[in-house]
């Protein structure tokens, strides 16, 4: 238990280390909107208020899963929760397994609800685990949603992980069949391929984060956490959420209606709004969320999350969309690596600079 405990304050302390040192370049940038000048519409009109789950959130962002389990991990939850509740924006948290095997973890879970009792909350939870562990972790935090997180390349590297992946999809059926809140099937930063969701699809899952590389990086974290054997010429390994966008719409027809969500490197409002006319419903953060709670406390992650709010509007104005969804009708340039993406998985890129003629 004490080495989950050091587990837990590792991945904050090397995940925030990540985030010092500027704006860093990811496939993100390979997108650009088309500007037209006579195109933006009248910011009052414009509501980026969503549905997610069922329920009305302000924003079509979030607070991605992170952490817990331990006093310090516990502040973080406290805060992010407060600043969750203060801003009306969705909130998950890390894995909830080390509560479910010790008691005395659970109170930095439980916080969350306790600061937020109205707000939309998700529970988080490692693939593999029982249906009856799903079961504990929804009710630890009377969870509205349970996110199941598929993290294949951090078990590789880290060194407690149990690379015994084959039995995962059933897993998750099992899960998703039992319970009765939404499952949200994750990745924790390195994308989530078509084939994939067409995986999830096929077993009943209706929610996916594609939560792609680009942002809060596990390969480096984990192998910072293994001296002795090293895993760094694997950087850059797996897929960054603009690319698992594409690759999903491509692939649309096997989806089954499947929800996706998207995450991973998001580092302004102007990445939000780009993973929301690739198709995201919704976009998750983490890294960035966390860095503006461990610098500022919680009303410095208000003002960062206010803020976000007001931009994202504002973007959609200029881009000519009243709506999150209406996003999906800009026209959007794909280029360099992506495009390369693009090119090599039989994606029509060029069709995604045309939209706004069609409509
Ligand atoms: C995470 N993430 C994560 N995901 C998950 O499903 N369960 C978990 O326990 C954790 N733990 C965790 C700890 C810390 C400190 C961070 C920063 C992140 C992954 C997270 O939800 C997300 O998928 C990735 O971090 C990519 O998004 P960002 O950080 O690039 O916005």
């Amino acid at each position: 238990a004490a080495g989950r405990r050091e587990r837990k304050e590792d991945h904050v302390r090397l995940a925030t280390a990540q985030w010092q040192g500027g704006k860093r370049t990811t496939e993100f940038d390979d997108l650009e909107f088309l500007h037209h000048a006579l195109g933006g519409v009248s910011l009052p009109e414009v509501d980026l208020g969503i549905e997610l789950f069922g329920r009305t959130v302000a924003a079509p962002f979030y607070i991605n899963g992170m952490t817990g389990g331990t006093e310090s991990t516990g502040r973080i939850n406290q805060q992010l929760a407060i600043a969750a509740r203060e801003t009306g924006t969705a909130m998950g948290c890390g894995s909830v397994s080390i509560a479910l095997e010790d008691e005395s973890a659970a109170d930095a879970f439980r916080v969350i609800r306790r600061e937020n009792p109205d707000g939309l909350v998700m529970a988080n939870i490692g693939v593999g685990r029982s249906v009856e562990d799903a079961r504990r972790a929804v009710d630890l935090l009377q969870a509205d949603v349970l996110q199941v997180h598929v993290n294949a390349v951090q078990e590789t590297v880290m060194p407690e992980g149990s690379p015994d992946f084959s039995s995962w999809l059933r897993g998750i059926e099992q899960i998703v069949a039992a319970l009765e809140v939404p499952v949200l099937v994750k990745e924790v930063g390195f994308g989530l391929s078509a084939r994939t969701l067409a995986d999830l699809a096929s077993i009943g899952v209706a929610w996916a984060d594609v939560s792609g590389r680009g942002g809060t990086d596990f390969l480096a974290i984990e192998n910072d956490r293994r001296p002795g054997r090293d895993y760094s010429y694997l950087t850059g390994f797996g897929q960054s959420a603009p690319a698992a966008l594409l690759d999903a719409r491509a692939h649309q027809g096997e989806l089954g209606g499947m929800t996706l969500l998207a995450s991973g490197g998001v580092r302004d409002p102007l990445d939000v709004v780009k993973a929301l006319a690739l198709g995201a419903r919704a976009v998750g953060v983490a890294g960035s969320f966390l860095k503006a709670v461990v610098e500022g406390g919680p009303e410095g992650l208000v003002e960062l999350i206010g803020s976000w709010q007001h931009h994202t509007r504002e973007l959609a104005a200029l881009l000519g969309a009243r709506t999150a969804a209406g996003l999906t009708g800009t026209d959007v340039l794909v280029r360099g690596r992506l495009r390369e993406f693009c090119t090599l998985r039989g994606i029509d890129a060029g069709a995604f600079a045309h939209r706004s003629a069609r409509a």
